[in-house]
């Protein structure tokens, strides 16, 4: 799958930067050929000396907003750069907000085009124009989009068939479909090593070999645990 950034701040998804994708499960992807990203200066596109890429709001206020043609170019030059359809991603705080399911419909594609705003956001025309998704990753106002854009491209990369090493593992990550109706659950606890420390106990069941028991007391625990601290998912 392939990934492309449109951002004034490039050098964050750069290749030698040991950055949220520089390590980790992305990295891997990267070395492995599953997943790739290419990070596209704003600033090339610009065509005055300045090099600006936002202006002052029409109609007065605080902030600056994203000028709409250097957006604009560099969105179709990107495109022209790989024969796979992109999708076009905005983040954005007033977008859809990124769920396990929305990761899942980007999982899928072949291309993501994202763009990250900054200030008080793009020109609404150009918005407007090149028609893209606009996702937000929470409730909060960021400084930028890139980070937005890393927290996307880490969960779709995940997800990325051969990425992660045990196939069913992000089967069973919260928010993926569990039990037999098919619910978005948050994850079951989980122990390890020793037996007991500081006078706990693991759980019983988990010691006895008893796979059905086991399924079975880990999908309660799913379902108390989503009951008592995300009532919202079981509406
Ligand atoms: N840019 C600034 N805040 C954001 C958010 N919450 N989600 C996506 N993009 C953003």
């Amino acid at each position: 799958m392939r990934f492309d950034i449109l951002t004034t701040f490039p050098e964050m998804f750069s290749e030698s930067a040991p950055g949220a994708l520089g390590l980790s499960i992305p990295s891997r992807a990267r070395a492995a050929g599953l997943a790739e990203w290419h990070a596209t200066n704003l600033r090339d596109f610009t065509t005055d000396k300045h090099q600006k890429t936002d202006d002052r709001p029409f109609g007065g206020g605080p902030g600056m907003v994203m000028m709409c043609q250097p957006i604009w170019d560099a969105v179709h030059a990107i495109e022209a750069r790989d024969p796979r359809p992109a999708t076009r991603v905005v983040l954005t705080p007033q977008g859809r907000l990124l769920d396990q399911s929305l990761v899942e419909e980007l999982a899928a594609k072949p291309r993501l085009l994202l763009i990250a705003g900054h200030y008080e956001g793009l020109d609404e025309r150009v918005i407007q124009k090149l028609a893209p998704l606009e996702v937000s990753i929470g409730d909060y106002v960021l400084s930028g989009g890139e980070l937005a854009a890393m927290v996307l491209m880490d969960a779709v990369i995940r997800l990325l068939p051969g990425v992660l090493g045990h196939e069913l593992s992000a089967a069973e990550d919260s928010f993926s479909p569990a039990g037999p109706d098919g619910r978005r659950l948050l994850d079951c606890p989980h122990y390890t090593k020793p037996r007991e420390w500081m006078g706990e106990a693991v759980p019983d069941v988990l010691l006895s070999g008893n796979h059905a028991q086991i399924a079975k007391w880990r999908l309660d625990q799913q379902m108390a645990r989503t009951r008592e601290r995300r009532p919202d998912l079981l509406d």
